[in-house]
């Protein structure tokens, strides 16, 4: 029997919303919609003070998420999260190097730090990729397969199937859907991660890793990204703090 692979959808709510009781409302309706839907995985990644509010509400459907995570789980590190504290929450995602952060000063090599450690605590980064602008002669090609080979670096194999790669072009962020890139370009890109994963690690490990998209992605691209973009799910930023345009999202990648 064929057994058709989920669709990840991952709710990045960033900075917002402002007060733990709209976090809650928020959870809570994505929850109602996501718990309903067998072909979709949900995945919400509420700000950090928030965590403990869903600690352990997470399903086989909905799971939690983090937006960032701390290297190791012992250091004195003030105002960091390490991955055993969200694993002690029921948290199961965790983001790393999203652009955001990444411009606050993460480094490749901080990320690859912290791939390692939450693939260590069994936790499932999302490894956050993208180019600032396109260029005409085509450099950021090269940007990202930096990215991809400093990030990756010190990552086995065999840890491939766990690993989300989103990639995220900078320029298409927090944009409308009728700026977000387009489909078929968004699935070149795929091909070309998986080229660089390939020319790394090997054809059939560069197939292992699920590969997302995220940058503007709203309940009217939902499916044309999903069903030619080439990629597993979504990075979802600003739509997933609208309840009804984001159960509709998830509701749409269900059906198709
Ligand atoms: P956006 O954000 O959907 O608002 O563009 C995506 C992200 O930054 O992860």
């Amino acid at each position: 029997m064929h057994v058709k692979k989920k669709k990840l959808i991952i709710a990045n709510w960033k900075m917002h919303p402002g007060s733990a009781a709209e976090a809650r409302v928020l959870f809570h309706k994505t929850k109602l919609t996501g718990g309903r839907l067998d072909a979709v995985e949900t995945v919400v990644c509420p700000p950090s003070p928030y965590l403990g509010l869903f600690a352990h509400a997470g399903t086989s459907r909905v799971l939690l998420g983090t937006q960032n995570v701390f290297w190791a789980n012992s250091a004195r590190a003030t105002g960091e999260i390490s991955p055993e504290m969200l694993k002690d929450l029921g948290v199961s995602y965790c983001i790393v190097g999203h652009s955001e952060r990444r411009a606050l000063g993460e480094t490749d090599e901080i990320v690859s730090k912290k791939l390692k450690a939450v693939l260590a605590e069994g936790l499932i980064p999302v490894v956050c990729v993208g180019e600032k602008e396109r260029d005409v002669e085509g450099r950021y090609f090269g940007i990202l397969k930096t990215q991809i080979t400093a990030s990756f670096s010190g990552t086995k194999k065999a840890q491939f199937r766990d690993i989300c790669i989103a990639y995220e072009p900078l320029w298409a962020i927090g944009k409308s859907a009728r700026e977000a890139m387009e489909p078929r370009v968004i699935r070149e890109m795929s091909i070309f991660i998986q080229k660089v994963l390939s020319d790394l690690y090997g054809a059939e490990a560069a197939q292992l890793p699920r590969i997302l998209y995220g940058g503007s992605v709203e309940e009217r691209n939902t499916a044309p990204i999903l069903s030619e973009g080439g990629v597993s799910g979504l990075l979802v930023g600003h739509a997933s703090l609208n309840a009804e345009e984001f159960t509709k999202m998830l509701k749409i990648a269900n059906a198709l």
